[in-house]
């Protein structure tokens, strides 16, 4: 990015070993050709998160884990307060990259043992955390345990979730061995900050290095199942059909039109089309439709979902083909402490960095502590405004920026 050398303040991070620890953790769950897949409590997940906890441990953090598998690790300050908490997520969607979710946690890991290295004793203890199924992609809703843990989601509603395998939450964290017994929902940190990737072109289309989020915009998963006739590809006149396929394929169309016809903000997407029996000379009787929606705005938010409603009913209808649905997330949009936002944005000039101020597109555990504390986030480029995807990229030198902001943020909170 267009900045001068980052000019080294008191207590310099080392970026090196934040880089090593991203490269050493983005092998377990590899994909061939590049990426991770770490879905939620697979065994992958559970290789990651023993790897992650190991290392809390070897920087001499007190380390819990609690009901839901949110697992939070706790230096000592001068004071035994409320910490000042840094935390993120490990588990990734199937064709994840190195940086979404993993960055945040190993720059907690990194803070600590430049904490540790300097001889430092904040003021507050400092926390680090990794919180259960952040993605949402097998088990929804996302941020599912950061929810839990500052209690927006009940415990056990969590656990009873069945995910798109059949396995439930409970049964798959029993399988793993990552369940707890510290009691969720009990610690309220005294400040909360999350360093992410932006997951957008925001940033990199502007040139700037840091991003100092304003807050985290509303989220709207629903899922609709239809079930029609299946019949004959060929001798079932069009006036006969009770296409299920072609209701599912309507919606994704509408799905695109009522995000451009609103416009701002406003996005679209169906990223779950499934068909059955899904054969090329069978009309299709069986389908099921993710809808994710999601805009800064609630009021437009509502308006997007309440248009989606209206066209699935009334196409299934004209269609005779029967409905069902279920909403699988719906998060208002979240607004970050300013106050936290400035001392990002007073970090940033520091340290000679670009900044600017931007909303998050994507869904993060920072949403969950918001309510209870005051809450922001760090964002740093995607290369092409790329994520969810395994050639997700974010440079070695913005990395290192977004570390320091971190860090410099991280000692003025905590003292
Ligand atoms: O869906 C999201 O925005 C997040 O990645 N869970
Ligand atoms: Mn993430
Ligand atoms: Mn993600």
């Amino acid at each position: 990015m267009n900045d001068q050398a980052l000019q080294s303040t008191d207590l310099q991070a080392d970026t090196g070993r934040l880089l090593g620890r991203i490269q050493t953790l983005g092998l377990v769950g590899a994909l061939e050709g590049g990426g991770v897949c770490r879905l939620a409590l697979t065994d992958a997940d559970r290789e990651g998160r023993d790897l992650v906890h190991g290392w809390m441990r070897e920087l001499g953090l007190a380390t819990r884990v609690d009901q839901i598998g949110n697992v939070v690790g706790i230096r000592q300050g001068a004071e035994d307060s409320a910490p000042v908490m840094i935390g993120s997520h490990i588990d990734s969607v199937a064709t994840g990259g190195l940086y979404d979710g993993a960055l945040g946690v190993l720059a907690g890991l990194e803070a600590v043992q430049t904490l540790n290295d300097a001889g430092i004793t904040t003021r507050c203890p400092v926390a680090v955390g990794f919180f259960t199924n952040e993605e949402g992609a097998r088990f929804a809703p996302d941020m599912m345990g950061s929810a839990v843990h500052q209690g927006s989601l009940p415990l056990v509603e969590a656990l009873e979730t069945v995910g798109t395998d059949g396995q439930s939450v409970g049964s798959e964290l029993d399988r793993i061995g990552s369940s707890g017994d510290a009691p969720v929902n009990e610690l309220v940190p005294r400040a909360y900050l999350e360093l992410h990737i932006e997951q957008g072109p925001v940033l990199e289309e502007s040139g700037t290095t840091i991003g100092a989020v304003t807050g985290v915009q509303g989220i709207s998963w629903t899922e609709f199942q239809f079930s029609g006739v299946s019949n004959h590809a060929g001798t079932t006149p069009m006036r006969l059909r009770h296409d299920a396929g072609y209701v599912a394929s309507a919606v994704a169309v509408e799905a695109r039109a009522i995000a451009t016809r609103l416009g701002g903000h406003q996005v679209a997407t169906v990223g779950v089309t499934e068909l059955g029996p899904n054969l090329v000379n069978v009309i299709a009787n069986q389908a099921r439709v993710t809808v994710d929606l999601r805009n800064t705005s609630d009021s437009e938010l509502v308006l997007a979902e309440a248009r989606m409603a209206d066209f699935v009913e009334s196409t299934a209808a004209s269609e005779g083909v029967e409905l069902q649905q279920r909403t699988l997330a719906r998060f208002s949009p979240v607004e970050f402490d300013p106050q936290i936002v400035g001392l990002i944005e007073a970090a940033a000039g520091r340290y000679g960095c670009s900044c600017q101020r931007l909303p998050s597109g994507a869904g993060h555990d920072a949403q969950m502590f918001a309510p209870n504390c005051p809450t922001g986030m760090i964002f740093v480029p995607s290369q092409g405004g790329i994520s969810h995807n395994v050639t997700e990229f974010t440079s070695k030198e913005d990395i290192a920026a977004g570390m320091n902001i971190l860090m410099q943020v991280l000692t003025e909170l905590s003292g």
